[in-house]
């Protein structure tokens, strides 16, 4: 027989409660992204309203790698509430924009996931983040390159960014 462990937890309250507050701010940036590709949508933007289509999808399946993560190693889930996203843009830049600083808040947030694991000798959320910290720097690249591209064109000429988004 297999020893018994006293703790049948495999995570710390403190970061359970660490990765429940990012449940929460996966979920924003789902509904943001969401609510942006609205606003694309309204501008006849197809490809771009596509992208953030996906975007959001991609969000939530962000969201909810956390909540199996939590659920598998026996954390506490507690999905806060989730404020509103904004609904009003003036620019597709401001959109853009938007969305960049977002991403690098998430980075930092991702990383902040992270330095508690280490600081607890969590090895194995060390491993399960390691995925994040790898997928920010797609995030934030993609952002940042379609925010070159929109700052390029200019929102006179934003209807370039749907011939960029077709190359890819
Ligand atoms: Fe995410
Ligand atoms: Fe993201």
């Amino acid at each position: 027989m297999g020893k018994k462990y006293e703790n049948s937890t495999l995570i710390s309250t403190e970061l359970a409660a660490a990765i429940s507050d990012q449940i929460g701010h996966e979920l924003q940036a789902s509904h943001q992204y969401t609510a942006i590709a609205v606003y694309f949508e309204s501008l006849a933007l197809k490809k771009l309203a596509k992208m953030f289509f996906k975007q959001g999808d991609e969000e939530r399946e962000h969201a909810m790698k956390f909540v199996h993560y939590l659920s598998e190693t026996g954390g506490k889930l507690q999905i806060p509430i989730i404020p509103a996203p904004k609904h009003d843009f003036t620019s597709v830049i401001e959109a853009v924009q938007a969305s960049l600083d977002w991403e690098w808040e998430v980075t930092r947030r991702i990383n902040d996931l992270m330095t508690l694991a280490v600081e607890q000798k969590d090895y194995l959320a060390q491993d399960f983040l390691r995925w994040f910290v790898t997928e920010q720097l797609e995030e934030v690249s993609t952002m940042e390159n379609l925010l070159k591209v929109a700052q390029t064109a200019g929102d006179k000429n934003i209807i370039m960014l749907e011939a960029y988004l077709s190359h890819d």
